[in-house]
């Protein structure tokens, strides 16, 4: 099988990692991938919002399958450009990738099936912003409606300060979803959905906030874990059975069935697992992690969810221990990252590059805001902890930054549910 992976980071260099480690994968080629992905994969510079471009490289490749990593190639339409090509594409269509494009959708979709999730008030004239503040609080979940890549959802208990990421968000014509504050740790569980075949992969945890302790504010994600020691395997059945099989019931019944990963993002509380998020794609960072534990080909899975024929294929075999993922960051993420920087000491197993260059005289350079993920794994997650941490203290990039503590509390039983 020769398969074409769309997408420049770090979830991306994953994925070809874990394609180039199955046997039945004959050809890994990349768009535009990075300078990473380039030691595993031929890489191509093609527009990866662009149906014509993507669909043009998968024919001259000869790909039997399509991957497309992130949202915005989905959330445009180069999926249903892929398959109308009559090529198998790993990734929602259009209508389906709402589920992620529009909060809005994703909260119709969730109420019609019944699945609990955060009360929530669109606002789109700033004229009713005060008066919908006002019905919020004692802390404000602020979202941008679109994508945002992470950075546009603020978490405060200073109305000032949600009243402010609000209003700006208004004045770039933006529409802003106000929230409840979902109490509880998060879960990201990532999902096969073909239709309504589900089959859950490994539960992980994400760390959004840029410091330790949750501190400062939020990143597309600064490191993860998996698997989740504190949570129980019944709430992750009851995550399937009660949020997303109805969820992809609902999708079918609308006329937009979704195939390919979706990603449920859940706040455990007291009454159970609540939704915060869909997204319709793979998440980084917890893919680097949940990838780094997967034992079965992931060819195959990938195939089969985009061909309509999950429900023929063995459910996914995991090895035992832990996996955990940390990010290395640019000076000022998540601010504008300042870029240009050498990096040394990265030629580790395990060290998946995101926003990296190389120059023409072979260094190879920062060139984002999260810069490398670091994946270490062990026997238990302290074990997974030690592996990451060791290598990242042999990875020299000035100015980089990364939090200490993730899996922290995991591994001190500090998560209580
Ligand atoms: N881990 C957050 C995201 O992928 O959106």
């Amino acid at each position: 099988m020769r398969v074409l992976v769309i997408g420049s980071g770090a979830r991306e260099h994953a994925l070809v990692t874990a394609l180039s480690r199955d046997s039945a994968v004959t050809g890994i080629y990349c768009a535009p991938g990075n300078t990473g992905i380039s030691r595993l994969a031929k890489t191509y510079p093609v527009d990866a919002s662009s149906g014509d471009e993507v669909v043009a490289l998968a024919r001259k490749v000869e790909a039997d399958l399509v991957v497309i990593g992130p949202e915005v190639p989905l959330v445009l339409g180069v999926a249903d450009a892929v398959r109308s090509a009559g090529i198998a594409c790993f990734g929602p269509s259009a209508a389906a990738a709402r589920i992620e494009g529009s909060k809005a959708f994703a909260k119709d979709v969730m109420s019609a099936a019944g699945v609990r999730t955060a009360h929530s008030e669109i606002v789109d004239n700033p004229a009713n912003l005060d008066a919908a503040l006002d019905r919020f609080g004692p802390t404000w979940v602020v979202k941008d409606d679109g994508l945002a890549a992470g950075k546009g959802v603020v978490v405060t208990a200073d109305r000032l300060v949600a009243r402010d990421h609000a209003a700006e968000l208004l004045e770039r014509g933006h529409p802003v979803l106000l929230e409840s504050f979902l109490d509880g740790p998060e879960v990201s569980l990532f999902v096969l959905v073909d239709g309504e075949t589900v089959v859950p992969l490994l539960p992980a945890q994400d760390h959004k906030r840029v410091g330790d302790g949750d501190t400062g504010p939020n990143t597309g994600g600064m490191g993860a874990y998996t698997p989740l020691p504190w949570l129980p395997e019944s709430v992750v059945t009851a995550i399937v059975d009660d949020v997303v099989r109805p969820v992809a019931t609902e999708m079918v019944a609308r006329g937009c069935p979704f195939s390919g990963l979706l990603y449920a993002g859940l706040a455990i509380g007291a009454e159970g697992p609540a939704v915060v998020e869909f997204n319709c794609r793979f998440g980084d960072p917890e893919t680097q992690a949940v990838l780094a534990l997967l034992d079965s080909p992931i060819g195959e899975l990938l195939h089969a969810t985009a061909t309509g024929t999950l429900d023929s294929v063995a459910p996914p075999q995991w090895h035992e221990g832990a996996a955990v993922v940390v990010v290395l960051a640019a000076e000022n993420y998540p601010g504008r990252p300042r870029t240009g920087d050498v990096i040394s000491g990265a030629e580790l197993d395990g060290v998946l590059h995101a926003g990296t260059d190389q120059r023409a005289d072979g260094a190879v350079v920062s060139a984002g805001g999260r810069v490398l993920s670091v994946v270490g794994v062990g026997a238990d997650l302290d074990g997974a902890r030690t592996d990451a941490y060791d290598k990242l203290g042999a990875i020299k990039l000035p100015g980089g930054h990364y939090r200490t503590d993730i899996g922290l509390a995991a591994v001190e039983d500090r998560i209580k549910i």
